[in-house]
């Protein structure tokens, strides 16, 4: 089955063609990061009227790319939330359009689901039963996974998410939107042990995370080193980053054990774009070496926002029967765990 996905649920437009028997034919992606640049974060209807310029391109170019015609696709997957409500609609109504034209279906994806399946497009996939830390610019959770669709939350961030916390992060020190690869880059040049950041909710039971205090102590230290002009010197900004950034992984990295113990299971699956981070890669990788568990996570452009995850993830629930009404609905708000299972109904996004 040959499967065309779209994704276009926040400021990246990522178009991907995946076929269960050849896998992944050609991807493109369109950041629209300059757009949003001098406003400090995504604005919505700017990332909406962005989609509509290039989405349609963007398949075009894929599919040429990949020489593949209209009649070689058996499937649309877009992505049908969670998201921007006006950057889904954008995705969710080219893809039921070409569905109807080319009479395929169509399947709305779960956008952290498709982040959740993005490993399985490398090489040496990871097998299920796993635990997934997913951590994105919008969400962060553990969520025990038994199979395609059988999800089951463990725990998630009750304020900001670990993504947002680089990006507040970042913004505090006025580096550019999106902070993450920013900060880790400003990181690389802090000197260990100047600055220690507090673990959030690593000393009680409990697998769900904080991160709204640690940004507060980031804005006290800032504003306590700040000279004339509002920032610290640039050795210190670099130790503020370093000791963030150490913050924020060893607090994911003791809750991923936490989860591991507690499921019994040996298999880890990091994904978001926040799993891009190669502190975060390297420290996961240290840890659970020593109890006997694997990490597992996709390249790095298949960590943040991509259409082949969406591909993947939609091409999974096609085969398996599913597909969606024609109907353009999205979900901004999603919880994963409303979805069926390969062995349940027949819609995507209900
Ligand atoms: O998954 P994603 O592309 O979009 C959402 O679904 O939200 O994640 C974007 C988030 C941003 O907050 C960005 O700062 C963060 O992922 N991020 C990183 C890194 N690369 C992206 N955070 C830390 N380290 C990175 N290398
Ligand atoms: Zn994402």
């Amino acid at each position: 089955m040959r499967v065309l996905g779209i994704e276009t649920s926040c400021d990246e437009t990522g178009i991907a063609i995946y076929d269960s028997e050849l896998g992944l034919l050609g991807d493109a992606l369109y950041s629209q990061v300059d757009v949003h640049a001098e406003y400090g974060g995504v604005v919505p209807e700017l990332a909406s009227r962005d989609h509509v310029r290039k989405t349609l391109p963007l398949i075009r170019q894929v599919m040429e790319a990949s020489g593949t015609s209209a009649d070689q696709l058996d499937g649309i997957a877009y992505t049908a939330g969670p998201g921007l409500v006006g950057a889904l609609m954008v995705g969710a109504c080219v893809g039921q359009s070409m569905a109807y034209a080319w009479n395929v279906p169509a399947i709305g994806v779960h956008h952290m689901e498709g982040h959740l399946l993005a490993p399985m497009l490398e090489d040496n996939p990871p097998e299920y039963p796993f635990v997934a830390l997913l951590v994105s610019g919008g969400h962060t959770q553990l969520v025990k996974v038994e199979g395609l669709g059988e999800y089951e939350l463990l725990g998630e961030s009750l304020d900001d998410a670990a993504g947002e916390a680089f990006d507040k992060a970042a913004k505090m020190l006025d580096l550019d939107y999106p902070g993450g690869p920013r900060i880790a880059q400003l990181a690389e040049s802090g000197t260990q042990g100047r600055f220690k950041f507090p673990r959030p909710m690593t000393d009680r039971p409990g697998l769900d995370f904080s991160f709204s205090g640690l940004k507060t102590f980031t804005l006290n230290t800032v504003a306590a080193h700040a000279l004339e002009d509002g920032l610290p010197d640039n050795q210190t900004s670099a130790d503020i980053a370093f000791a963030f950034q150490e913050a924020v992984v060893g607090t994911l990295v003791i809750k991923c054990r936490r989860a591991l113990k507690e499921t019994g299971f040996k298999t880890l699956v990091i994904a978001g774009g926040v799993s891009a981070n190669i502190r975060l890669r390297e420290e996961l990788e240290a840890a659970l070496a020593k109890v006997g568990a694997k990490v597992f996570y996709a390249r790095h452009e298949f960590c943040t926002d991509n259409g082949a995850m969406i591909a993947y993830a939609g091409c999974q629930r096609l085969l398996a029967g599913q597909q969606s009404p024609a109907a353009v609905k999205v979900r901004p708000r999603w919880p994963m765990e409303e979805l069926p299972s390969l062995n349940g109904s027949s819609t995507g996004n209900g």
